[in-house]
């Protein structure tokens, strides 16, 4: 796999994150990633903030790479969860659904590399003009929660990375080699995975979760919640009452009822396939076993030289 100028702005080997991931990315995870020359992120969407300094300080135990911790700005804990982010002194900072004027100054001060999620060109302007260091450009593909203009990230990559200066991070639908090196064609300057990850060895998911993932076929994920948030979800339970609610034209109170709370530590975490929401992208059906992030590592250098000889 080539290097690009991502590489020199993380000081990592490959242009290859794994996306925060909330249930799903702790240590294990984050420092695999980062062991393997890419660059390892915590999800701290779903953590407290005694949680994410355990986390942050299991990571630097396991690896003397660089790596970064994803903060949703909506998350209940987001204003403890920087000033842990400070005072462990983490390197780089992933912010994702919400502002990026909020915290994006603060970090740089201290030396804080901060990249913004976008899935727009309004927000990745936006995020430029904060000054954040990259965008990541995440289109319609992608498991978790997604943009309301559901483009996908065959257009939305091109078309940030004619807008903006700063490097594009393309993310959704990229579980393979031959799919990073067609964004790079596009014009990012590197990969956020998230699903393939998610379903790795060391992701912190219920093998419940991830087995049924490994089942999945084409099409068994669907966009819901477009009244809120919009969210990918995997065919099971939740997803099926879900479905119901919007097919009889729930109104947005009555589906913040029906999510309640903890729905997705029951999902990813717990394994509950029934009652738990499962996040999952559509990249889903290309992915068929377990496998530790060595292997997946391995598969995407392979895939993305074949790529280079097939160009
Ligand atoms: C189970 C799951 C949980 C996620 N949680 C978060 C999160 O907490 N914060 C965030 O910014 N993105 C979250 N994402 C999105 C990923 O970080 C990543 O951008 C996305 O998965 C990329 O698309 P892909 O799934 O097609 O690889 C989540 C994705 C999945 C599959």
């Amino acid at each position: 796999m080539i290097r690009t100028n991502l590489c020199d702005i993380l000081d990592i080997e490959y242009p290859v994150i794994s996306g925060g991931m909330v249930w799903c990315s702790g240590w294990k995870l984050a420092s695999a990633v980062s062991n393997e020359g890419g660059l390892g992120l915590i999800g701290a969407g779903s953590m407290s903030p005694e949680v994410l300094q355990e986390h942050i300080r299991k990571t630097r135990a396991a690896t003397s790479k660089p790596f970064g911790v994803n903060l949703p700005l909506m998350s209940r804990d987001a204003d403890n969860n920087i000033n842990i982010i400070e005072q462990e002194r983490v390197p780089v900072v992933f912010t994702s659904a919400g502002n990026p004027s909020k915290y994006t100054q603060r970090l740089k001060a201290q030396g804080i590399r901060v990249i913004h999620v976008i899935a727009n060109e309004k927000f990745a302007v936006k995020a430029q003009e904060a000054g954040v260091d990259a965008v990541v450009a995440e289109g319609f593909e992608a498991g978790g929660h997604n943009g309301k203009e559901e483009t996908t990230t065959l257009v939305l990559v091109k078309q940030i990375a004619d807008k903006v200066s700063v490097p594009v991070i393309a993310a959704g639908g990229i579980a393979s080699g031959e799919q990073i090196a067609a964004m790079l064609c596009l014009g990012a300057a590197g990969v956020q995975i998230g699903t393939l990850f998610a379903l790795s060895e060391e992701s912190s998911a219920h093998i419940n979760f991830k087995n049924a993932a490994f089942a999945a076929m084409e099409g068994d994920t669907k966009l819901f919640f477009r009244k809120l948030s919009p969210t990918r979800l995997l065919k099971g339970g939740f997803f099926s009452m879900v479905e119901e609610a919007e097919n009889r034209g729930a109104t947005a109170e009555e589906l913040l009822e029906i999510i309640g709370i903890g729905r997705s530590k029951l999902g990813i975490f717990d394994g509950d396939l029934q009652n738990g929401e499962l996040e999952i992208g559509q990249a889903v059906s290309m992915i068929r076993k377990l496998k530790s992030v060595k292997t997946i590592f391995e598969e995407l250098k392979a895939g993305f030289d074949l790529a280079k000889t097939r160009l």
